[in-house]
């Protein structure tokens, strides 16, 4: 939510932060714009709507105005003010001296601007981010940090409520770029004579591997010769140095024609590497375990709280955890969670699963159950972001940056770590022999092979998306894990076509829903195993007799060589049989594709669908 990029160096800084908004586009694209220090002044040109509108800006006034090494970005996901030209970043003093980029939200905002204006400030934005500008100017210019930019920042942060990650330039200070950071992720980047800040490593990974992970309420002041990190107070403060383990062909479209087709495909990959070390000498070992056995032992309950489609990734895996350790798990959109008062205790072991582990809902969510003395375990695609940081206990998964903004190879990949949760649970309290945590394992693994399986047939899907981009809504039917996997693909339905779509239940039908099916809906139907499940499959069965009988347009997924659903199908998609559990490891991905079919066929952008953003750290 929200991208930003600070740039101290010797190569162009335009070209450097361009380059490094283009990469962080998938956090919001409501706006964009550049600030850089050019000799004594500062260059600054901000528009609505996406990058390019400020590439064809900066070509019209033209770019050999912006000269210069040191400079900043933003691209925006809007909060406070329209998404117009005016409230774009960054944001400047009245003097124009002092810039400033921001994500997040200050809380304070209303008493800040009330106070400014007091001192005759006239705001030129409807944003929270101006006061924050004009507030920095005033302790540069006057009083105890008059002249001295770097408290000057210090000061005004102490001030401020809420949540922000600020980059701050100075035309006064044509050499340095502070920033600071709480609640809102920022990273640094050490180049050789050059460093960076950005919201993720992948602003910068084309220039350096080396980062450094910002902690809570630290501020960094970059220079050429280097980079100094302090706390709010000016002492100086630990931050963590880090290698980045991919590279940019990973964050690079590599010939698809979009992030979101290239991270589908690369699903297989995101599962063998999220599975990848954890099972060693016989037993499932987590990646940062400050758990004891004896505490996952202890657990009495599990909470898994999540949100979108890391929440159905939650929800499949409530059948397996369940089934595995018979310990009741909870399964909770965690912005529901804190405001409910669920029942916590040291005993409890809530799984906070997110793909970038900045969401902010699920980051309260873990703080309220830490601060109820719960312990809780980080599921994250995001090395060293503030929920792993904040929890007891992380299991990464090693899906690869994900840069389309619906979620396809992050969400396979909880579903797998998930799942190792369940076996590393049911291995520590002993509800499954090791030879039986070891088999559950080795069925994973054989999961990507299926996965490239169901890939290889993705093209009848594309055919029947262009067939159902004229919709006027789609419904997905399921049961069991299918269920989950039912509501999945209807939102990414929602998110990329902008389609009414929704989950159901397939039981759930005749107590309602059923009166919305009339001649051509389109009903996605995703079957059980007729071997594994086979109770569950004959009452599916019947559900889409009824359905067809009403009208419906049935696709069905189905198991290879399931004859007894193939004259209920209008479509037909088969998949592997595989393990009942893992089922929706493969029949999420002919969902998936059918959405970006759909969403393409209508015209609409599939990595960058409207109103949305990849990292959403507003509650
Ligand atoms: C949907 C999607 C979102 C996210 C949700 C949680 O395709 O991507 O629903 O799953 O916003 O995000 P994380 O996993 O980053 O906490």
């Amino acid at each position: 939510m929200c991208g930003i990029v600070g740039y101290v160096g010797h190569q162009s800084a335009l070209d450097v932060v361009l380059d490094g908004l283009r990469r962080l586009e998938y956090r919001g694209y409501d706006s964009a714009g550049v600030a850089v220090v050019t000799g004594e002044d500062l260059a600054v040109e901000r528009k609505a709507g996406r990058l390019q509108n400020l590439e064809t800006l900066l070509d019209e006034v033209g770019r050999d105005n912006f000269a210069g090494t040191v400079g900043m970005g933003h691209t925006r996901w809007a909060t406070h003010g329209a998404p117009i030209d005016r409230n774009s970043h960054p944001h400047r003093d009245t003097t124009n001296r002092v810039a400033v980029v921001h994500n997040g939200i200050i809380e304070n905002f209303l008493a800040l601007r009330s106070e400014l204006e007091g001192l005759g400030v006239e705001m030129a934005s409807d944003t929270d981010t101006e006061t924050v500008a004009h507030l920095v100017s005033f302790a540069y210019n006057e009083g105890d940090t008059k002249g001295d930019f770097v408290a000057s920042v210090r000061k005004v942060v102490n001030r401020l409520e809420g949540a922000f990650t600020l980059v701050f330039t100075n035309a006064d200070e044509p050499d340095t770029v502070v920033a600071a950071r709480r609640n809102s992720p920022l990273v640094v980047g050490v180049g050789e004579d050059e460093y960076f800040v950005a919201s993720d490593v992948a602003a910068f990974i084309a220039h350096t591997k080396q980062a450094v992970e910002l902690g809570q309420d630290q501020m960094v002041v970059l220079t050429r010769s280097g980079y100094q990190v302090t706390d709010f107070a000016g002492e100086p403060a630990e931050a963590k140095p880090f290698t980045v383990n991919w590279d940019l062909s990973a964050a690079e479209k590599g010939g698809h024609e979009y992030f979101m087709l290239k991270e589908i495909e690369e699903q297989p990959e995101a599962l063998a590497n999220t599975l990848r070390g954890h099972f060693a000498n016989g037993r499932i070992v987590l990646d940062e375990q400050r758990l004891s056995d004896q505490d996952l032992r202890d657990v009495d309950k599990v909470f898994v709280i999540a949100c979108g489609s890391a929440y159905h990734s939650g929800l499949v895996a409530k059948y397996a955890i369940e089934h595995w350790t018979r310990l009741p798990v909870e399964v909770e959109l965690a912005s529901e969670f804190r405001y409910r008062d669920p029942v916590l205790d040291r005993d409890t072991l809530v799984v906070a699963v997110s793909q970038s582990g900045e969401t902010a809902d699920t980051l309260e969510a873990v703080r309220h159950a830490r601060a109820q003395k719960a312990r809780v375990l980080a599921v994250c695609n995001t090395n060293g972001a503030q929920i792993p940081r904040e929890s007891d206990a992380v299991l990464y998964t090693h899906a690869g940056p994900e840069i389309g903004v619906a979620s396809t190879k992050a969400f396979l990949a909880q579903i797998a770590a998930n799942y190792l949760v369940g076996l590393a649970l049911a291995q520590a309290r002993g509800t499954k022999y090791p030879d039986e945590v070891a088999r559950e394992f080795h069925e994973l693994e054989a999961m990507p092979e299926a996965v490239q399986r169901v890939l290889g047939t993705i093209d009848q899907v594309k055919a029947l998306g262009r067939e159902l981009a004229d919709s006027k809504a789609v419904l997905f039917l399921g049961r069991h894990v299918g269920y989950p996997v039912a509501l999945e693909g209807a939102l990414k339905l929602k998110e990329l076509a902008y389609m009414h779509a929704e989950g159901f239940a397939a039981g759930e039908l005749k107590h309602g829903p059923i009166a919305l099916i009339e001649e051509n809906l389109p009903v996605v139907v995703v079957m059980p195993s007729p071997k594994g499940r086979a109770v569950l499959h004959s009452k599916l069965v019947s559900n889409i007799s009824e359905i067809q009988a009403r009208g419906a347009r049935t696709i069905v997924i189905a198991e290879e060589g399931d004859e007894t659903v193939r004259p209920f199908a209008d479509h037909l998609i088969e998949i592997p049989a595989v393990p009942t559990l893992l089922q929706p490891l493969i029949s999420t991905i002919p969902l998936q594709v059918l959405a970006a079919e759909i969403a393409t066929a209508r015209g609409y952008d599939v990595d960058k669908p409207r109103n949305l953003a990849k990292s959403v750290t507003v509650e």
